[in-house]
């Protein structure tokens, strides 16, 4: 068996040395510039066009991320009838739970503003904010957003969940589709962004939904950074809207130095780290599904063409 790799961003060599341990009798190569020998299976994180282009003998492309608004933007260029195949958490879910929940309890128990309070030299306490109507509002009830609300459930805050199509979470209130979102925006004091990139959720985070949070309302955004309306959100935060904001992702990333988020502290910055992959959680997972379809079987985490996650 014959598996090509390539990972933009990463050196190639640890995880040809893990896949090759992990998957029987695998041949595995690192791609390189005009490679079009045979191959089985292709391990890719951002690939360039060239490497899958016409790769019809590929059996399947695994892709070395949650999210695969990357890899589907290839569109002509990625094979017609292979299926991509995206991590189904593989060790991300509890780092994302880590990550919001940080993020959900800094503003509950108020540290960002003793934070501040500590660099003007203030000793003031702040009355607490009743957890009742502290609701966390979660866009994105998939793998990584279940996972969220497990934690946050722990920590009892009223939870509101959305997703394209209805579901039932213990513990959450659930609303679906677009004649759900407001209902759900009105109910989220803090707003979560846990959703995949795709035409329908681009720029969902703008001026118009933002405005339907209540008044003081906080946003998340560990999803992509072509969520946001970033001006809009700017916008909001100065006009005390929005009282706060903590993004993982961006427009553009790395931030630019010039980027007006740099000097607002109502806004937390992360460089893309919320949720990182991690390689041999990844690769027992890789080879897990591999030895699935040499078996006949069917696997989970197959990206859906027309849905576009
Ligand atoms: P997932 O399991 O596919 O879940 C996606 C959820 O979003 C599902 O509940 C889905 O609804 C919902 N959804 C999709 N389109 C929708 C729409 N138009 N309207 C309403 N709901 C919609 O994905 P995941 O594994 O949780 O990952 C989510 C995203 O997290 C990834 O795509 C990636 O962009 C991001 N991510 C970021 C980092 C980081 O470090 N910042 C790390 C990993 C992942 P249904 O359940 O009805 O399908
Ligand atoms: C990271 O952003 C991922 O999609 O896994």
């Amino acid at each position: 068996m014959k598996i090509v790799f390539h990972a933009t961003g990463g050196r190639p060599e640890p995880w040809l040395a893990d896949l090759a341990a992990s998957i029987p009798g695998a041949d595995v190569r690192a791609w390189q510039e005009g490679d079009t020998a045979p191959a089985d299976y292709a391990v890719v994180w951002q690939p360039p066009r060239a490497m899958l282009s016409g790769r019809t003998d590929l059996k399947a492309i695994f892709n070395l991320g949650a999210g695969v608004d990357g890899i589907m933007a290839l569109g002509d260029a990625l094979p017609a009838g292979v299926p991509v195949v995206r991590l189904d958490d593989a060790g991300m879910g509890v780092q994302m739970a880590e990550y919001v929940s940080h993020a959900v309890l800094r503003y509950f128990r108020r540290f960002d503003e003793y934070a501040m309070q500590q660099q003007a030299g203030q000793w003031r306490f702040l009355k607490p904010h009743d957890k009742l109507s502290f609701t966390v509002g979660i866009l994105g009830l998939g793998i990584l957003g279940s996972r969220i609300a497990q934690s946050l459930r722990d920590f009892g805050f009223p939870l509101h969940g959305w997703s394209r199509s209805p579901k039932e979470v213990a513990g959450v209130t659930c609303h679906a589709g677009e004649e759900g979102l407001d209902a759900f925006l009105a109910a989220s004091r803090v707003l979560v962004c846990i959703l995949p990139l795709t035409e329908e959720t681009r720029g969902i985070l703008n001026r118009a939904t933002l405005e339907k949070l209540p008044q003081g309302a906080y946003l998340v955004n560990v999803a992509r950074g072509a969520h946001l309306v970033e001006e809009d959100l700017l916008a909001l935060v100065q006009s005390g809207h929005i009282a706060g904001a903590t993004l993982d992702v961006f427009r553009e990333e790395p931030l630019p130095p010039a980027h007006p988020f740099w000097r607002e502290p109502r806004i937390t910055i992360t460089p893309h780290a919320a949720a990182v992959t991690l390689r041999g959680d990844s690769v027992r997972q890789i080879a897990g599904k591999i030895a699935q379809l040499q078996r006949g079987e069917a696997i989970a985490g197959v990206v859906d063409p027309q849905k576009g996650y």
